[in-house]
């Protein structure tokens, strides 16, 4: 039955071995095709054999760890006998998809099993393999092995394979080896792929990152009390998944999170963030909370998200422009809050949290009208107990055409018509333009980006601080209430703009003021065109320089007439319409 490739065995002693061993090699290939190690009794049998064994081994050729000499070769198993050049190793290698057994017939062997770890090949496994000890090989192992100071081993796979790979752990490749060769790296050209291509992709890890910011503004130890109720709460609903809490100090912080997900392998099923809605960094004297990403920002920023995952951002307002600029970009649903955000120790309805809000065992974001976005009725409303308002989702580019404020002008007209709930910004720029004015001596000369239905401008108008003021917003809603409420006004214009450029002629006004909606806008073309207009005289102090830009955004962190002044003088405008 033993079918020996006899071309390999010349000398009348191998054939002799051979045929002394060929009833032990029925027993073992038996063995091998059943998916089985041998027991003691073959092993036994196979210790008396090695004189024999050791006669038909050829010697390894030069260059090569080990000499193969097939005992065997059939459809069902197949058979090969080596003798290694001591202390030598072979390459990480498969068996083409068989599996079977290794005998150390002579010598102890070190043996190493490989894993993968992304696209690297590591060994994740290390053994001394002692003489006569069976050595079980798995259809899916990669291993290497190396020689003592003698090395004798009997191999078995079933079935059969035809090829195998080896891989090249300093080049990060694999050779696909079809036919007679070794585990070692071969001569001449064989197709090889990077271990990149043919690393198994690994089901990544899916948690779900609650996030809160820790500095900006008041109330942020809240967040951490909430962000905590959050995560059990997350944990309770979604056992499979992994919840983190993060308390972020700085934009970095939220950015090297990220990049520890990305490297962990870790997909979000689900962002939540926890923040202000983050408009005023020069007001609080920073840009770098993480609630003050710009545009810009996020659309360089990698997050990994599932293919089902989402977004929660869980601050002011965060449904009306937010959440649907960040669906677009990262291409999941966004869920925003669609009015003020507060904190609350009920989930369904606002319930005030008391004096020492972070002794409460939970807390709650919720969305709700409230002072900030409805003056004091919606404070009244809020203390009363008003229920919490359902987050409203945002899908990837389903609203492309309703992406400026057109869709909320009237809701936004109601709650805005007096400036002065936003009290500490109205206070910040209304300073700032008083004093300019005294600066200068004379009303100022505004432009107001992104005005809404005009309500600062006449707030301004009203302090008899402005000469003329054209107020630009991309919406025509917001415009029409603008207009409509400064009928009598002559020194207000309202004006609608579709992109950066603004209508302005250059060198034309002394101060800029975007008052909610700065971030909002693509910062580069806008800054520029703000240096285009802003006039270049009549600013000696220093006061006055730093209020001629009233951004209450990060955009603006500099205000430097410096910076303001390095435009180049490209792109200007003529003076069209524009009053003088
Ligand atoms: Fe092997």
């Amino acid at each position: 039955m033993t079918d020996i490739a006899a071309a390999h065995y010349q000398p009348s002693t191998t054939r002799d071995a051979l045929a002394e061993l060929a009833p032990l090699l029925d027993a073992l290939a038996g063995v091998a095709i059943r998916g089985e190690v041998p027991g003691p009794e073959l092993l036994a049998r196979v210790a008396q054999a090695r004189p024999a064994l050791a006669e038909v081994a050829k010697p390894p050729n030069q260059g090569e760890p080990y000499s193969r000499s097939i005992l065997r070769a059939d459809d069902e198993v197949e058979i090969m006998l080596a003798r290694w050049r001591p202390g030598h190793g072979c390459a990480p290698h498969d068996h083409g998809g068989a599996g079977g057994f290794v005998i150390p017939i002579e010598g102890t062997f070190v043996e190493r099993r490989f894993g993968w770890d992304g696209p690297r090949l590591v060994v994740a496994e290390r053994a001394i393999r002692p003489e006569g000890v069976p050595i079980r090989i798995a259809s899916a192992d990669i291993h290497d092995m190396t020689a003592g100071s003698r090395g004798l081993t009997l191999h078995f796979y079933s079935p059969p394979a035809s090829s195998m790979r080896v891989f090249d752990l300093e080049r990060a490749e694999v050779l696909e080896l079809v036919g007679n060769y070794g585990a070692w790296i071969p001569q001449g050209d064989h197709p090889h792929v990077p271990f990149a291509s043919i690393a198994p992709k690994t089901q990544a890890k899916q948690m779900i990152w609650v996030a809160h910011t820790t500095h900006y503004r008041g109330g942020s130890a809240e967040f951490a009390v909430a962000a905590d109720t959050m995560a059990r709460e997350l944990a309770v609903t979604h056992p499979d998944a992994e919840v983190i809490v993060s308390g972020l100090h700085h934009k970095a912080d939220f950015l090297a999170e990220l990049a520890g997900f990305v490297n962990s392998g870790r997909v979000l099923s689900e962002l939540h963030l926890i923040s202000h809605a983050g408009m005023y960094g020069p007001m609080f004297g920073s840009t770098d909370w993480p609630e003050q990403f710009s545009p810009h920002e996020w659309r360089a920023m990698t997050i990994p998200f599932a293919t089902d995952g989402r977004a929660y951002f869980h601050a002011c307002r965060t449904a009306r422009w937010f959440a649907p600029f960040f669906a677009d970009v990262f291409g999941v649903p966004a869920f925003g809050n669609y009015n003020y955000t507060t904190v609350s120790t009920h989930k369904d309805r606002f319930a005030w949290a008391g004096r020492q809000p972070t002794k409460q065992p939970d807390l709650y974001m919720i969305a709700t009208p409230g002072k900030k976005s409805h003056g004091w009725g919606g404070s009244v409303r809020k203390y009363l107990g008003s229920a919490a308002e359902p987050m409203v989702q945002s899908v990837p580019a389903a609203a492309l055409t309703e992406r400026s404020y057109d869709r909320v002008a009237n809701l936004y007209d109601r709650a805005y018509t007096d400036i002065k709930v936003r009290d500490a910004e109205w206070q910040w720029v209304s300073n700032r333009a008083a004093s300019a004015r005294a600066e200068l001596g004379r009303p100022l000369k505004i432009l107001e980006i992104g005005c809404g239905n005009g309500a600062l401008l006449r707030e301004l108008d009203d302090d008899g601080l402005i000469d003329f003021a054209v107020g630009v917003d991309s919406s025509a809603g917001m415009l029409g209430h603008a207009r409509e409420r400064s009928r009598d006004r002559a020194r207000l214009r309202f004006l609608k703009v579709d992109g950066p450029e603004l209508d302005v002629p250059d060198d034309h006004v002394d101060v800029v003021i975007s008052f909610l909606s700065f971030r909002y806008l693509d910062w580069d073309p806008v800054m520029a065109q703000i240096r285009r207009v802003l006039a270049s005289d009549g600013c000696g102090s220093s006061t006055w320089s730093n209020t001629r830009c009233a951004c209450a955004s990060s955009a603006c962190s500099s205000g430097r007439p410096s910076r303001m002044r390095e435009h180049d003088g490209s792109g200007r405008n003529s003076p069209g319409t524009w009053p003088r």
